[in-house]
């Protein structure tokens, strides 16, 4: 099965180039949404062309929909460039890119910053469409300039109440309209937001106080280190088990968009208080599981583990050596004796690195300062090409 992904802007069939217009007219089946479709001419009596519209939700239907036509020449419409946030790329995802050709069209983040007059190398392109506004939070960063695609502008703007927006609604179409009124966007729409001063650092180890915790809370210093020896990179996944309050995993993620965690907690309430962390700090996709390891850890191989919590549990640092792809990471932070004999032990099988941390703060001892010393903190580091 192979399929060609022809873009089409807001200006249909007007604005298209001669080629896609060929690919369309050349087709026996042509796929698109409801709006796309009915961009198009209707064929000629002499030459029908089955028209597909999507079944909403689209992804899970695609494989049947497309057995179904196999052998036929099938066209598909698709917004701007295919490839930017687009059908283009699920297609490619489920047939392979031999199978998919692609014709693209300027996309919405191009037409945009061609009103705006902006460096297109120089924006984040955030995709809202069926998504959560928080994921906006981690590119919100002082002057940075961000286009999102779909959402509700007025989401974005209580998140980033100090930025300046701009509405571009169907652009390249006859009704295309550049505004900053939030109420009512046509649901075409990119939103230019061009950032204020506010904006977190996403360097690890945000002040304890921005997270809600319990208590059960990897401290600032601690994970700021565990986070280094953790050491994420773009597109890998975390195990965060014995997550208490999330943090480790809600790091991990803001370091790169591409990153992905799960969340381990077998205490319900802290369960609920990771995804309020995770939202609140801009990465919202953190899949928390509730339940005792090792017994949940049937998961997705991860790139790196963290365990903060359960290390005395019968088999869960195997069940995590196991999983963790080769040349992964997996760091784990004792601060019992008795959790610290289970990392000596590991220690000695696998090798690593053991580190001792104690971190004190200085706080008010009447009208003096004094420091406060934290419960120590005992880290095993190992790699698995290490072992
Ligand atoms: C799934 S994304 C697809 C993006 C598309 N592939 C592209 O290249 O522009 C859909 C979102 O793109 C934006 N969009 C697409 N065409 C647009 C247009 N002509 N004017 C404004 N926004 C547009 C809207 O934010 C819409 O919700």
């Amino acid at each position: 099965m192979s399929v060609t992904v022809i873009g089409i802007g807001a200006d249909g069939w007007e604005g298209l180039p001669p080629a896609s217009r060929h690919e369309i007219e050349s087709c026996e089946v042509l796929m698109g949404s409801t709006r796309q479709l009915d961009l198009v001419p209707a064929a000629g009596p002499d030459r029908p062309v089955e028209r597909v519209a999507w079944p909403s939700p689209l992804v899970p239907a695609l494989p049947g929909l497309l057995e179904r036509h196999e052998g036929r020449r099938v066209a598909v419409l698709a917004s701007g460039d295919p490839m930017c946030h687009g059908i283009g790329s699920t297609l490619v995802r489920l047939l392979g890119a031999a199978r998919v050709r692609v014709v693209p069209h300027p996309s919405s983040v191009s037409l945009a910053c061609a009103r705006l007059g902006w460096a297109l190398n120089d924006v984040e392109v955030v995709s809202l469409v069926g998504k959560p506004a928080a994921l906006v939070v981690p590119h919100l960063h002082p002057g940075r300039r961000v286009l999102v695609l779909g959402g509700d502008p007025r989401e974005v703007a209580a998140l980033a109440p100090d930025a300046r927006l701009t509405v571009l609604e169907q652009l390249g179409g006859p009704g295309e309209r550049v505004h900053h009124s939030l109420d009512d966007a046509d649901p075409l729409h990119v939103l230019a937001v061009e950032c204020g001063a506010d904006g977190a650092s996403l360097t690890p180890g945000r002040p304890d106080e921005e997270f809600e915790h319990d208590g059960q809370l990897t401290k600032r210093e601690v994970r700021a280190v565990t986070l280094a020896l953790l050491a994420p990179r773009p597109g890998e996944l975390l195990w965060d088990v014995g997550a208490g309050a999330g943090s480790i995993a809600v790091e991990w993620c803001r370091t790169h968009p591409s990153c992905r965690a799960v969340a381990v907690e077998r205490n319900p309430e802290r369960a609920a208080r990771i995804g309020r962390n995770a939202t609140a700090l801009g990465v919202p996709g953190i899949e928390v599981v509730v339940g005792s390891s090792p017994d949940v850890l049937d998961l997705e191989a991860p790139d790196a583990v963290f365990i903060g919590g359960g290390l005395t549990a019968e088999g869960v640092v195997e069940r995590c050596w196991d999983a963790v792809k080769p040349s992964g990471r997996l760091v784990a932070n004792a601060v019992t004796l008795e959790s610290e004999a289970v990392l000596t032990r590991w220690h000695g099988r696998l090798g690593g690195d053991l580190t001792r941390i104690e971190v004190s703060r200085a706080t008010a001892i009447g009208g003096f300062t004094g420091w406060r010393p934290q419960m120590p903190v005992t880290t095993w580091a190992v790699t698995k090409e290490n072992a």
